[in-house]
């Protein structure tokens, strides 16, 4: 339909995409078009089912395989001149566990999905955006793009790799009216932690030290269950922000937007301290020695809260502000 957008998400199989691409599908002033893409189209039913009559309509389904020139080739090339004016890259894989214990083969896959995955996508639509001086490519990141978390080391850096490239490319989209943004969610109740967690009970962690395992297992792992119960926002709260006017509807989208409000401090204490000195130890002591403390006021906001936390979205941006004057 003329004067529909097309946007074209990855890994809308679950999680984020799925709701991102359902939202947009059922914009009521019917602005887009959305091809919800995934890996494996035998996983299509809960998107189907949860798009409703917007199936065929504003949302149509392709394959896409993120790691696989082929096969996003194809996609592309099924598309209508191959126009495509919103990208969204949310495809990604999580990784957490002591180092000793994941072979190097396990975490390049991380970063062929975390990152070669977007740039790969980029690579694919930025000649024509560039070309009719017009487009915005959007980045699914993390607040772990942002600030390192114990035991999920090759994750951040697949993150924070990607936050470094778009930062680098944004400021050359800019002289072609092609916008770049990143959306930075914290804790996502998805299958993301589900996944996790279901691994993390399955590893025996071969090769790591007892302590380190103990560390893992015993201190990390409850408290970031206890984290994502307590603070983790739902798939639908991260799509009402990057639907929302911020990002694909603004006029002039921010280039980074963190999801969560309370991760706002987190990012600033980084910032605030140019020798990282203040984050790292912060970091050990919420960890090490305030552990079971901060089990137990998790327990007890998660009471208080009762859920009203979750379902806020506003955005701050304190810390980023800060970080800009630097
Ligand atoms: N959940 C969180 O706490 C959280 C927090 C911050 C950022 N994020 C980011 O949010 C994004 C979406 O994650 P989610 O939480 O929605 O997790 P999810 O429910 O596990 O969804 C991830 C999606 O990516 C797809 N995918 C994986 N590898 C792919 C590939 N090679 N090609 C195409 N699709 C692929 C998965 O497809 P299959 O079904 O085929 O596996 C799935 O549809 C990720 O980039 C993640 O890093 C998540």
């Amino acid at each position: 339909i003329p004067g529909q957008k097309v946007v074209l998400i990855t890994g809308c199989s679950s999680g984020i995409g799925l709701r991102m691409a359902v939202m947009l599908a059922k914009d009521e002033q019917k602005r887009y078009h959305v091809i919800a893409t995934m890996r494996d189209l035998k996983r299509k039913d809960k998107l189907v089912e949860a798009a409703g009559d917007a199936y065929g309509k504003t949302l149509s389904l392709a394959v896409l395989d993120v790691c696989n020139d082929e096969s996003v080739k194809q996609c592309f090339d099924g598309i209508k001149d191959r126009h495509v004016d919103v990208l969204i890259n949310n495809a990604g894989i999580g990784l957490v566990g002591p180092i000793e214990s994941i072979p190097i083969e396990e975490m390049k896959k991380v970063f062929e999905t975390n990152f070669f995955g977007v740039i790969r996508m980029i690579k694919e639509v930025m000649p024509d955006m560039k070309k009719r001086k017009g487009g915005h490519i959007i980045v699914v990141s993390s607040v772990m793009g942002l600030q390192g978390v114990v035991f999920n080391d090759v994750y951040a850096a697949s993150k924070f790799a990607m936050e470094g490239f778009c930062e680098s490319l944004a400021v050359q989209l800019l002289k072609f009216n092609v916008t770049l943004s990143l959306i930075e969610p914290g804790p996502v109740r998805t299958e993301f932690e589900t996944k996790m967690i279901e691994e993390v009970k399955q590893k025996e962690c071969p090769g790591a030290d007892p302590d380190t395992v103990h560390y893992f297992k015993n201190v990390y792992l409850p408290s970031s269950i206890d984290i994502f119960e307590t603070l983790g926002q739902t798939p639908d709260d991260i799509a009402r922000v990057s639907s929302h006017a911020k990002v694909i509807e603004a006029s002039r989208p921010r280039f980074r937007n963190l999801t969560n409000p309370l991760y706002t401090p987190i990012v600033a204490l980084k910032y605030a301290d140019e020798t990282g000195g203040l984050s790292v130890h912060a970091f050990y002591h919420m960890l090490f020695n305030l552990g079971p403390l901060m089990h137990i006021s998790m327990t007890v906001m998660k009471y208080l809260t009762c859920g009203c936390l979750r379902s806020r979205t506003t955005t701050s941006y304190l810390g980023l502000k800060t970080a800009s004057k630097r």
